[in-house]
């Protein structure tokens, strides 16, 4: 495979080298094929470090203006598909700098004056998933406002709540998706407070111990709205924590999505048929004509794994790396543009689905009903008459035994058949022994109550309108 070239030596660093780059060491080493779409945002850190150098003397008013007009002009050929990658130019950084100098000459070889690529990629990295997180903490409220919408009417709609996949007791179907409402925050919240750490500007740094040019790194940060500036050259370099931070936050929200999406495929198949996926959100099977696959659920559960692996990947790729910048730095890429394409189409379509879904009302009520999930209602009702809880509990045990062996709910049990294994038992056990009531009774903050599930949804309401 590796042939040696006859090409020539690289223009932009060969000066020290006798023979030139193997041909395949240049594809080897490249990162074109995938970081040419930081382009902007090299362009956008070039154009401040450009307007920096400016102002402390080191480029004049001509050069500066020069070198802009080159970078904008740069970015429309981008844009317009028009720009020529070239590997043998292995980098986005170089492709830009490569045309920029075909462009404006002898001013664009100032451009790279007080800073090196490895200053220059952390901020290219920085300002991509800056504007990334942005989008995503978009897509996150977008999704939590459907939930919202969902939920607003379902505040009376009973199901069986579950542990261990077993009927356990019966809440609304309202706070179920609060559930999810509640983990989002969570999630907006933790990428919020990543976005600042990312929001810190290694520009200065140089290749790794800083610059001997009088530069104003305050000055690079106002013009790019870096909150902070990396306080440690080696450290700007050749960290990469920022992008491990975002990329467990997107692991958590993908691990969240997947929860709900596992309870979409549960309740969408005959077994439960709590609910129905719209058409345009599932597929066929080619052999059984029957079939309607929750396929879109299921994709998001899976690539769930990717999102993970890519956390994994950048792990163990700074794992005991020693200080400053290794080129094993180059691989931090793909996998943080893979999480962050894979997160947004995930969010994107599980919203799209989830605005569509039916909601099998009936089934869900009947379901709550096989359960015996009042039993733990009875046995509250019991301590309420004087019982101990341990005796109340053994008690209603007995019940939902002989209940059983009627193929009866509780709440079908007559008076005295109750009151055959309690006297306490009086009339008013039917209340509490229908859903209803056992919701209703559920009647504090958190819990499951129709009107504490109205207070929480009005109350997530004004917090999603506050935050932006
Ligand atoms: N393409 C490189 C990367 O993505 C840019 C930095 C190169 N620096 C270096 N010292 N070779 O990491």
């Amino acid at each position: 495979m590796t042939k040696k070239s006859n090409n020539k030596i690289n223009q932009s660093w060969g000066g020290r080298f006798k023979q030139p780059t193997d041909e395949f060491v240049k594809i080897f080493t490249a990162s074109i094929f995938f970081d040419k779409i930081l382009a902007p945002y090299d362009i956008q850190g070039s154009i401040a470090h450009a307007t920096m150098l400016f102002e402390a003397g080191l480029l004049t008013k001509h050069e500066k203006e020069q070198i802009i007009a080159g970078l904008n002009q740069i970015l429309s050929e981008v844009d317009g598909g028009q720009f020529n990658w070239s590997v043998a130019l292995e980098d986005v950084h170089m492709n830009i700098e490569s045309r920029l100098i075909e462009i404006c000459g002898n001013i664009g070889k100032k451009l790279h004056t007080a800073r090196s690529r490895n200053d220059q990629v952390a901020t290219d990295i920085r300002l991509y998933l800056r504007d990334q997180v942005d989008i995503i903490a978009t897509k996150i409220k977008h999704l939590q406002s459907v939930l919202l919408d969902l939920a607003e009417t379902e505040t009376n709609t009973i199901l069986p709540g579950f542990t261990h996949l077993q009927a356990a007791q019966p809440i609304s179907f309202a706070h179920h998706l609060m559930a999810y409402f509640a983990m989002l925050s969570r999630d907006a919240q933790r990428l919020s407070e990543c976005r600042t750490r990312i929001n810190t500007l290694p520009l200065g740094s140089a290749a790794l111990a800083g610059t001997t040019y009088p530069i104003n790194r305050e000055r690079v940060a106002e013009l790019l709205g870096f909150e902070h500036i990396c306080s440690n050259s080696l450290d700007a370099v050749s960290d990469r924590d920022f992008a491990i931070e975002f990329l467990s936050v997107a692991s958590m929200i993908m691990m969240h999505l997947s929860r709900f999406c596992e309870e979409l495929i549960l309740w969408s198949s005959a077994q439960f048929n709590f609910i129905e996926l719209a058409d345009n959100f599932c597929t066929g099977s080619s052999i059984m004509p029957q079939k309607k696959n929750p396929d879109v659920p299921e994709l998001v559960r899976g690539k769930t794994a990717r999102i993970y692996g890519n956390l994994n990947t950048l792990l163990t790729l700074m794992k005991g790396q020693a200080l400053a910048y290794n080129k094993d730095n180059q691989e931090d890429k793909e996998p943080i543009f893979d999480s962050v394409d894979t997160l947004k189409a995930c969010l994107s379509v599980f919203t799209d689905m989830l605005a569509n879904i039916d909601l099998k009302r009936e089934n869900m009520y009947n379901a709550c009903k096989k359960g015996y999930t009042t039993a733990t209602d009875l046995a509250d009702y019991l301590v309420k008459k004087g019982l101990a809880f341990r005796t109340a509990h053994d008690v209603v045990g007995r019940c939902v035994a002989y209940s059983i062996e009627q193929k009866k709910d509780l709440s079908e049990l007559s008076l005295e058949e109750l009151q055959a294994f309690d006297n306490h038992i009086q009339n008013d056990v039917f209340d509490v022994l229908s859903l209803a009531g056992s919701l209703r009774a559920r009647n504090h903050f958190g819990a499951t109550a129709p009107n504490q599930v109205k207070q929480a949804i009005k109350t997530a309401r004004k917090s999603l309108l506050q935050c932006g």
